[in-house]
């Protein structure tokens, strides 16, 4: 079955047509920068178009970059504050017409690589991390999704959440090369090992597309992999999760 994946991030809106049998993406990925205001109306506006642009019908699956629980927006994440408590699914249907699916989209982009890529078969704790304008974070349990972790989170030295120090945008913004980029990604892997213990990471989001540069800054225990589905693996995990949802009434 052919569904809409959309991918939203704190600076660009992403969607395409994924088999949501096969994983596979079927048309290339349209883009629209996130509004400046990041807020819920603007954000919808453009959501809608993404549909628009592929005059699409159907179900919709959606990666959100915050807290999503029952279709709530539960953080502000690195949107605006006002997206709190906001029932994004309803929001989205209203502005589009069509039914949507909306999970966390680090927790969506863990569910395609644990499905069709690099964590497929893999037991075990596996911690799927994005690196994108925020630090997101998947989690599964022998393959089965642990949703809304948010390793993102931990307060580090003067900085409320670790992410504002080791995201793509702490790089950006501080105007970081890799190397001393690649050191503080590696301090955040090295306490998410100390505190989660996981048996495998995975790093995707836009920043993955970089991995020759600062992958060998990387010097914990644990096994360290990219996600080979890259920044698609957000669009497609939320169509996947989509259909599977629609089958089941729940993630597996
Ligand atoms: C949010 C997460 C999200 C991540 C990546 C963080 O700011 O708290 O929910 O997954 O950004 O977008």
């Amino acid at each position: 079955m052919e569904i809409l994946g959309i991918d939203i991030g704190g600076s660009g809106i992403k969607g395409a047509l994924v088999n949501a049998e096969t994983g596979e993406m079927l048309t290339e990925r349209f883009r629209i920068p996130t509004p400046k205001s990041k807020k819920p109306k603007d954000m919808a506006k453009v959501v809608a178009e993404i549909v628009d642009h592929f005059n699409y019908k159907g179900p919709v699956g959606c990666g959100f970059p915050s807290i999503v629980k029952n279709g709530i927006c539960k953080s502000p994440g690195n949107l605006d504050p006002s997206w709190v408590g906001v029932n994004i699914d309803e929001l989205f249907t209203e502005y589009t017409g069509q039914e949507f699916t909306v999970l966390n989209d680090a927790d969506a982009a863990g569910y395609a690589s644990m499905n069709y890529g690099v964590g497929k078969g893999k037991d075990g704790l596996v911690i799927m991390i994005t690196i994108g304008t925020g630090l997101g974070s998947g989690a599964f349990y022998n393959g089965i999704l642990i949703p809304n972790f948010e390793l993102g989170q931990i307060p580090y030295k003067k900085h409320k959440k670790i992410e504002k120090w080791a995201a793509a945008s702490a790089k950006e913004k501080e105007d970081l090369g890799f190397k001393k980029w690649g050191k503080r990604f590696n301090k955040f892997l090295k306490l998410v090992e100390l505190i989660v213990c996981p048996d495998l990471i995975i790093v995707g989001g836009g920043t993955s597309k970089k991995w020759e540069e600062f992958s060998h800054h990387i010097k914990i225990e644990t096994n360290v992999v990219k996600a080979e589905l890259m920044n698609h693996a957000g669009i497609i995990g939320a169509a996947v999760s989509c259909l599977r949802e629609q089958h089941h009434g729940h993630l597996h």
